[in-house]
């Protein structure tokens, strides 16, 4: 049976039913044709796209139109779930107005149904002006890896009373400002779990237990497809760096061995059009026709 389409209403429908949201990351055409074939709720190109796919050491050199192709791609795999895109570093921070064009572009130009950024108390305006143009808003607080100079580091938040206060706080303002949901990222559990309590709006987790309304991983995390570190909080469903490698050194060795290709991976040609070729041909040069003896020694 074919699925509706998730939309923002079908999340929060999901949260007042007590349902959990299944979110994941994609960058690309196949990625999003798996996720779609398995049934996901949600897909997030997020803006680790740069340090799993374009293998920087963090996600600040992302730029607009980085997301703007990869969106386009997972578009094109997925049509079910809800596609949000994920607005990189400096794409709104710096003016309101040039965040609502950039965050316009992610549904004119690649077909995204919401955006998501980074932030709290200071993000404020832009959530406001940005779901006042009719976009709406995924929300992210907690480790904002965007803001990683000045958090010190991929390290938890919320780990004080004033820290985990100062979060609630940051929630209920981006649900006041508009936001439809909220990611939270490496939170203490009983923290995370009292913010989806206070909240109306579904909050999705990644590092911050099973008290959210929803779970989001990195896609190249969970597959081990990204072998630099994998945070203390994924968990890997899959080896496929390892898988790639067995399957390239296979192939290696098959061509060095002459294995591959075998005559079901080559075209054959009629006996007949051969020897009309050879007998049209200008006779070789003495190294030319050595060749050609080998070559046509070889096809018998
Ligand atoms: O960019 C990303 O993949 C994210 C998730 C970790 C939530 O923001």
């Amino acid at each position: 049976m074919e699925r509706k389409k998730v939309t923002v209403l079908t999340f929060q429908a999901k949260k007042e039913r007590g349902e959990p949201i299944t979110m994941l990351t994609a960058y690309d055409y196949p990625t999003a044709l798996a996720l779609e074939a398995a049934g996901i709720d949600a897909i997030l190109v997020g803006d680790s796209l740069g340090m799993v796919v374009l293998g920087y050491e963090t996600t600040l050199p992302v730029t607009m139109d980085d997301m703007i192709r990869h969106a386009q791609a997972v578009r094109r795999g997925a049509k079910t779930p809800l596609l949000i895109g994920d607005m990189p570093f400096l794409s709104y921070q710096a003016d309101v107005a040039e965040a609502v064009r950039n965050a316009g572009r992610f549904l004119k130009e690649a077909g995204m149904d919401a955006v998501k950024l980074e932030g709290g108390r200071e993000v404020l305006a832009t959530v406001r002006a940005i779901t006042d143009a009719g976009i709406p808003v995924m929300g992210h607080i907690g480790l904002t890896p965007q803001s990683i100079h000045k958090l010190g580091g991929f390290r938890a938040q919320g780990k004080t009373a004033a820290a985990a206060q100062r979060l609630i706080e940051d929630a209920e303002a981006l649900q006041d400002a508009g936001c439809f949901s909220i990611v939270l990222e490496s939170v203490p559990e009983p923290v995370a779990r009292l913010i989806s309590q206070r909240l109306r709006i579904p909050t999705i987790g990644i590092g911050a237990g099973p008290g959210c309304d929803g779970q989001v991983l990195v896609t190249h995390d969970l597959l081990g497809l990204f072998d630099r570190f994998t945070p203390r909080f994924s968990k890997r469903y899959a080896e496929l760096a390892a898988e790639m490698q067995r399957a390239f050194r296979a192939y290696i060795a098959e061509v060095q061995a002459r294995a591959f290709p075998g005559p079901e991976h080559s075209t054959p040609m009629e006996e007949a059009e051969w020897a009309a070729l050879l007998a049209a041909l200008e006779p070789p040069s003495s190294d030319g026709r050595q060749r050609a003896r080998t070559r046509a020694k070889a096809r018998q």
